[in-house]
């Protein structure tokens, strides 16, 4: 059994987009804190995950700004001008400035992170993103002891975005972690999957990934990071703060009000596929519990 869950995956394995094509391997899924990088190392602690197509990743997607339908994203993401792109970090913070987006991953490690990502609409996928923690870029600008959260901000512009032009969101889209949460090891920067630059409709040049909360906590195409003593209000939670929390931690004890989330329905699995039952945390419990050990997660939603 124990040979079961250990991951054949090397960082042979996870460059090349088209071996990931062939063979949409089995990976047993965790390094630590639930993620593979290019050690190839993987413990037991989760279970096996079976990566999702680059079709399945890059055409079924939730990003407003190009309109609401999943397949909107990728037919009008295209119009987005990427190239140059500044990340305005600032707020509570030593070194605050307006970065290149290339810069910044010059100075970046980018690794291989596999994770489970969970819709608050409960769909879900397993998505083999390249990125950088988080941290290191918030350790860069220097975080200045007051701060308490993070605030994020995507792109604003309407002639390249066409779905900004529906006024019922107050764009731009924000979202927004507790410094903490920002800090964890887990949380990343995606800059790619499959080893390719992460494309547009997923939110390039990058986007956060947040494996253990909704994936509306996961905000693309980021140009402001800004560094606050004050809880953000994001897009969906000023939306609708009933349905949609400022935690947004996955929780299959805790149901949406209008449906249940203690199953999931598996993206690229057919018609017929089963649902399949919810992991707490996304089943990165082991790695964030002890984040939320003192809260009521009911309250806190
Ligand atoms: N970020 C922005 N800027 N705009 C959006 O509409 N949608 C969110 C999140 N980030 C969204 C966003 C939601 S609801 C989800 S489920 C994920 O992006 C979807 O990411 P994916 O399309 O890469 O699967």
């Amino acid at each position: 059994m124990a040979n079961r869950w250990k991951s054949a995956l090397t960082s042979a394995d996870i460059t090349p987009y088209d071996a990931f094509l062939n063979r949409r391997q089995m990976i047993a899924g965790t390094l630590g804190f639930g993620l593979v990088t290019s050690t190839g190392i993987a413990s037991a602690a989760q279970p096996e995950m079976e990566l999702n197509s680059w079709d399945d990743i890059t055409q079924y997607n939730n990003f407003y700004e190009f309109g609401t339908g999943k397949e909107d994203p990728a037919e009008y993401a295209g119009a987005l001008t990427t190239v140059p792109w500044g990340v305005t970090i600032d707020g509570l913070v030593e070194r605050p400035g307006t970065f290149d987006f290339q810069d910044i991953i010059s100075e970046m490690t980018i690794e291989e992170r596999i994770y489970r990502f969970r819709c608050v609409e409960a769909w879900s996928m397993v998505v083999p993103w390249n990125g950088f923690e988080l941290n290191d870029l918030l350790e860069l600008a220097g975080i200045k002891p007051e701060a308490k959260y993070v605030r994020f901000e995507t792109l604003y512009r309407p002639e390249e975005m066409v779905g900004q032009k529906a006024s019922w969101i107050d764009w731009p889209y924000i979202e927004g972690l507790r410094l903490d949460e920002a800090l964890h090891p887990l949380t990343i920067m995606a800059t790619g999957i499959y080893g390719r630059p992460i494309p547009k409709q997923n939110g390039a040049p990058l986007r956060l990934v947040v494996p253990w909360k909704y994936g509306f906590k996961s905000i693309k195409s980021i140009v402001r990071i800004t560094l606050t003593d004050e809880q953000p209000v994001g897009t969906w939670e000023q939306l609708q703060s009933k349905e949609y929390g400022f935690y947004a931690n996955v929780n299959p004890d805790v149901d949406h009000p209008r449906w249940t989330q203690e199953t999931e329905r598996k993206i690229g699995g057919g018609l017929f596929a089963k649902r399949v039952p919810t992991l707490m945390f996304n089943g990165y419990d082991k790695e964030v519990a002890s984040l939320y050990s003192d809260m009521d997660l009911r309250v806190n939603y």
